[in-house]
C-alpha cells in the first residue's frame, strides 16, 4: 500500500482511538482510562527540565506494579543533567566508531517477522515517516532520525531498565508492566514518555556508562520529559487492531 493511503487508513483508523484533549478541565477529571488512551510515544519534547523529586515521585508510585511471587524484579537507571549530555556523548563516539550495533545479546525481534507482526511494524514506521515528510528513499533523514533515539528526542531524563540475566521470561512481563505503570503515572503528571528499545543495540557502551554488574541486563531506555505539543510527530497517534482480533471467548 503506497504510504498516502496507508496515512488515509491510519486516519481512519484514529477515529475510533480518539486521544482524549489535554486541556485543563480534562486533566481535573481525567479517568485512568483516558490517561491510558492519551498516553503515547512522544517523540520530540520540550527543553524544560523535570527534577529528580518528580522523577522520584513517579518511582515511587510505579514501585507498586505487580509481579509475579511479589519479585519486584526490575533495576532502575535514572541518567540527568551532565551524566545526561555525557552518556549522548559517549554513545554518539560509540556510534562514529562502529555503526553497526555494539553486540546482539538481546534480539529486540525475531529475526524473521512473520505477518502481520511484520506488516503492522512497516506500517507504523511509514505512518511516522509520512508525519515526518521524510520519504521512503532518504535513508540519510530515516537514519538521522533513528539516531535521535539516542538523544532521548530531547527528553531532560534518560530512565533505564535492567534484569537479573538469572531471571526468566515470567520476570521479563513484570519489568514491562512496571514501565508501563511508569508512563501512565508520568502522563497523569502531565510528563511524556517514549519507551526505547533503541538503545539495545548499544547495550554495551549503556552498561559500561551505568556500571551494571555482571549480572545485570539492561533490557530499554525511556525518554522523559515535557512534550512538545506542537511538534507534528506527537500529534499523531498510532493505530490498534480491534479486541476480536486479538481475543477469543470460550463460553462453551
Ligand atoms: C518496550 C518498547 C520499546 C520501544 N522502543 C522504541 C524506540 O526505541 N524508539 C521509538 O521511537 N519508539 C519505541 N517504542 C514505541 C512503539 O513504537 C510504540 O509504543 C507503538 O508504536 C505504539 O504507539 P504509542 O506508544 O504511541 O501508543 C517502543 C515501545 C515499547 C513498548
Amino acid at each position: 500500500m503506497p504510504a498516502a493511503n496507508q496515512y488515509a487508513h491510519h486516519q481512519r483508523l484514529e477515529q475510533e482511538v480518539e486521544r482524549p484533549r489535554e486541556t485543563f478541565i480534562w486533566a481535573l477529571f481525567m479517568k485512568l482510562s483516558d490517561i491510558i488512551k492519551s498516553r503515547i510515544s512522544t517523540r520530540s519534547f520540550l527543553d524544560k527540565p523535570v527534577s529528580e523529586e518528580q522523577v522520584r515521585g513517579l518511582l515511587d508510585i510505579a514501585r507498586w506494579s505487580p509481579s509475579g511471587g511479589n519479585l519486584q524484579p526490575w533495576r532502575v537507571h535514572v541518567v540527568m543533567g551532565d551524566a545526561r549530555a555525557r552518556l549522548i556523548e559517549t554513545v554518539k563516539n560509540a556510534i562514529a566508531d562502529n555503526p553497526f550495533a555494539d553486540e546482539a545479546e538481546l534480539q529486540i525481534y525475531p529475526p524473521k517477522l512473520a505477518d502481520p507482526w511484520r506488516a503492522r511494524r512497516s506500517n507504523l514506521a511509514e505512518e511516522m515517516y509520512a508525519t515526518l515528510n521524510i520519504p521512503r528513499e532518504d535513508k540519510a533523514a530515516r537514519l538521522q532520525w533513528l539516531l535521535s533515539n539516542y538523544e532521548f528526542f530531547g527528553a531532560p531524563v534518560g530512565v533505564f531498565f535492567s534484569l537479573d540475566r538469572r531471571f526468566d521470561k515470567g520476570q521479563w512481563a513484570h519489568l514491562g508492566m512496571f514501565m508501563q505503570t511508569l508512563a501512565l503515572a508520568a502522563e497523569e503528571q502531565g510528563l511524556a514518555t517514549c519507551m526505547q528499545e533503541a538503545w539495545t543495540a548499544r547495550a554495551k557502551t549503556v552498561s559500561a556508562f551505568l556500571d551494571l554488574g555482571e549480572h545485570e541486563q539492561l533490557y530499554c531506555g525511556m525518554a522523559l520529559g515535557f512534550a512538545d505539543k506542537d511538534a507534528p510527530v506527537n500529534n499523531w497517534r498510532s493505530t490498534r487492531v480491534r479486541v476480536d482480533e486479538f481475543t477469543s471467548f470460550i463460553k462453551e
